[in-house]
């Protein structure tokens, strides 16, 4: 296991973290309390590179590997998760899907625009009664011959009023079960398709998050991913690297509250010298450490699979939930390390906590991961 980087890798990494300091950070607090979302920060990625890494240059993309994917993640995280989610939804689950699955016209129609940043995806997978449960679809996409009518509600979907192209999972025969579900391209402005309202989040609020409601919505057949019942199994490869995304955000939450506490550590003083010469303070640093590099080689392990071609599905999701436990307990520690000023708003950690918990949660929870680790594991 070699997880040294290229020098391009670390120039990569390098305008990652120089973007998060200077363009993220500025406004970040701000953005976070008014759940504004990072609109012109989202234009000067998509001029970066970031909204199309793995995607092929003909197609509008960077053409990078994920162990560069997964290093931009995590600078960005370290600084603002609500900006990193985008980044993460618009390349694991819209971009990289369609370059996989979809037409040579759905790819020249819709992931030139989405790998350049023209437009952003969403990924909507999840209703209000199938979450962790996701063949439990209720929404139909009904075959009426030359195409498809959708009815039915998602929730919770990231980028849910901003994107211009959704991919939507629905189910078309029940009688078959996940293997009747198909993945549906529906662009924004479709009638019958409307946003409903934003949701009022605890933490990554400067994404915004919708429920979306389909009524007898049209969808041409060419707007298909795959062949016809294909849709479930679509959501389960794309979600299984979606899951090295959100690692890495995790990962980032946990290195940047690591660094705010280490820094804080050393300037504050508490009973004549700096916290950190306290040995409460230097065990909880130690133990942060030590879990965040262990965080950071289940990611890498995962990244380096995706991109050897080995299978990827038990790593990407040993790694997010390994990583989302460590955001959040050294979340939790970065704010004691901070005592009363990592109760305010102004030194980001209370933030950062507050990030971290969707970590647990959204592209499968910490649960559903340990199936699909414990399933690998029994089989
Ligand atoms: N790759 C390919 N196929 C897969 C697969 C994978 N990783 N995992 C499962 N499948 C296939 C199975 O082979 C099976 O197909 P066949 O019967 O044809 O062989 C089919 O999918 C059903 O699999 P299971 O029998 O294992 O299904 P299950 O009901 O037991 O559920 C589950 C499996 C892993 C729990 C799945 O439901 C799951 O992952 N749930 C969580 C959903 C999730 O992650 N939601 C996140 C929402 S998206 C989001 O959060 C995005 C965002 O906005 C940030």
């Amino acid at each position: 296991m070699d997880f040294s980087l290229t020098e391009e890798q670390k120039l990569i990494q390098q305008a990652a973290r120089d973007f998060a300091q200077n363009e993220l950070l500025p406004g970040v607090i701000d953005r976070d309390e008014k759940q504004e979302f990072p609109k012109q920060e989202v234009q000067k990625m998509a001029e970066l590179g970031f909204l199309g890494m793995m995607v092929d240059p003909k197609y509008g993309g960077s053409g990078l590997d994920t162990l560069s994917y997964v290093l931009v993640m995590e600078e960005l995280s370290k600084v603002d998760a609500s900006s990193s989610v985008i980044v993460s939804v618009n390349n694991s689950l819209v971009c990289w899907g369609l370059e996989n699955f979809g037409t040579e016209e759905q790819k020249e129609k819709y992931l030139t625009r989405l790998a350049t940043g023209e437009i952003i995806g969403a990924f909507c997978l999840s209703e209000p009664e199938a979450g962790s449960d996701a063949t439990s679809q209720k929404t139909t996409a009904i075959d009426k011959g030359d195409h498809y009518v959708l009815n039915g509600t998602k929730n919770w979907i990231t980028n849910g009023g901003t994107a211009g192209v959704y991919l939507v999972i629905a189910q078309t025969d029940k009688e078959k079960k996940h293997r009747g579900i198909n993945a549906l391209i529906v662009e924004k402005g479709t009638p019958g398709f409307e946003i409903g309202p934003k949701e009022n989040k605890l933490g990554i609020r400067g994404s915004d998050t919708h429920s979306l409601i389909f009524n007898d919505v049209k969808v041409p057949k060419e707007n298909r991913i795959g062949d016809d019942g294909f849709g479930f199994k679509f959501a389960m490869k794309t979600l299984s690297g979606g899951r090295i995304g959100i690692a890495a955000q995790a990962l980032g939450i946990a290195a940047g509250a690591y660094e705010l506490a280490l820094k804080y550590s050393k300037e504050r003083k508490a009973f004549g010298t700096e916290i950190s010469n306290h040995q409460a303070i230097a065990f909880k640093l130690a133990d942060m450490h030590t879990s965040i590099q262990a965080a950071r080689l289940l990611v890498y392990q995962a990244a380096k699979d995706k991109d050897n071609g080995s299978n990827y599905d038990v790593s990407g999701a040993m790694a997010k939930l390994y990583a989302s436990k460590v955001a959040m307990e050294t979340a939790i520690e970065a704010v004691q390390i901070h005592g009363g000023n990592g109760f305010v708003k102004d030194y980001h950690v209370e933030r950062l906590m507050r990030d971290a918990k969707i970590t647990q949660i959204y592209e499968g929870t910490s649960e559903i991961q340990k199936i699909v680790i414990s399933r690998s594991i029994l089989k």
